[in-house]
């Protein structure tokens, strides 16, 4: 059974997983020119680069349109972004802190676009609130706002650039970051947030979670299997208060790093992705498309 393996350079979280399923037909992947029907000969890609190379993003779509399972599937996964994630954990019943979006300012003048109540929204969401890219990844551009005046700055400077969103700001007293794979078996590890990914993975104490755990771990697979995602690590912080908020939903990519997490945790990770792979492999499914032509080819 052949199994492909997308990688960013010197990824060894994807080079570990490979070696625990060295008995199936495991290849990393690289790829030219590709040709319609983009077919693949592999039953299973594990993707861990296509997030941020658009060809490749398309070459993983063409080849799940044509039957591979992709880890995760390309279809969903680009649909994301902070602003899609917030609207569904609000439907799905997830708390999540209050999000506004706002306006990205064309510098021609656009009459559709109007500049948003500064006040109105500082009324709903209160200071300090945090204002941020709704596209934005490993902390990049997050700001933890305390006065109007520097919302406005800040928004001013940014909003010819980016769709930024507000957002109440979460006091933590803790932080989990939450990895589910194949939507079903989860690992919390308290996490020391920091940006650039310079966060520390801890051993983790659960005792913070007594009586709430069991409804995390439901809401986080009901995320998951809405998204379909089989790899993703949440973000639940714990406020000061003890309840629960899901700050991001959505790492389909998540930096798994040897040193800066415990042996146990990176030993769990890498041997139930493997796993994943391995059910994926020995079965008929395909990625969810909203195309319904799956497996016609
Ligand atoms: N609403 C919030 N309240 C408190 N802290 C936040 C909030 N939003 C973001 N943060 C902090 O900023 C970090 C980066 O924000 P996040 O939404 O996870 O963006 P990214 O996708 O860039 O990682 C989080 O790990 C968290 O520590
Ligand atoms: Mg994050």
């Amino acid at each position: 059974m052949k199994v492909g393996i997308l990688e960013e350079r010197d990824d060894s979280f994807a080079r570990d997983v490979a070696s625990s399923i060295s008995d199936l037909d495991v290849h990393f992947i690289r790829l030219g020119e590709l040709p319609v029907p983009g077919k693949s000969d592999f039953k299973v890609i594990l993707d861990r680069q296509s997030f941020n190379r658009p060809f490749l993003r398309e070459a993983m779509k063409a080849f799940s349109l044509n039957g591979t399972y992709v880890i995760n599937n390309p279809f969903t996964s680009q649909l994301f972004n902070k602003n899609v994630d917030m609207n569904i954990c609000q439907s799905l019943g997830i708390p999540h802190p209050k999000t506004i979006i706002l306006p990205m300012m064309e510098e021609v003048e656009d009459h559709s676009v109007t500049e948003p109540d500064i006040d109105s929204i500082l009324r709903q969401i209160d200071l300090p609130c945090v204002l941020k890219p709704y596209d934005g990844y490993a902390w990049e551009n997050v700001y933890v706002v305390t006065t109007k005046s520097e919302f406005r700055n800040l928004y001013d400077s940014l909003k010819f650039r980016r769709v930024m969103l507000a957002q109440q700001y979460i006091e933590r007293k803790h932080y989990y970051r939450v990895f589910c794979v194949n939507k079903e078996k989860m690992l919390f590890s308290e996490h020391v947030p920091k940006p650039l990914c310079q966060g520390a993975y801890l051993e983790s104490d659960l005792k913070p979670l007594e009586g709430i755990i069991d409804r995390l771990r439901e809401w986080s697979i009901k995320l998951n299997t809405e998204l379909d995602l089989d790899l993703n690590a949440l973000e639940w912080c714990i406020d000061t208060d003890g309840n629960p908020f899901l700050i991001d939903a959505f790492n389909e990519v998540p930096e798994v790093l040897k040193h800066n997490m415990p042996e146990s945790q990176y030993s769990w990770l890498v041997s139930k992705v493997s796993e994943c792979i391995r059910e994926k492999a020995g079965k008929e499914e395909i990625n969810r498309n909203p195309f319904n032509t799956s497996g016609r080819t």
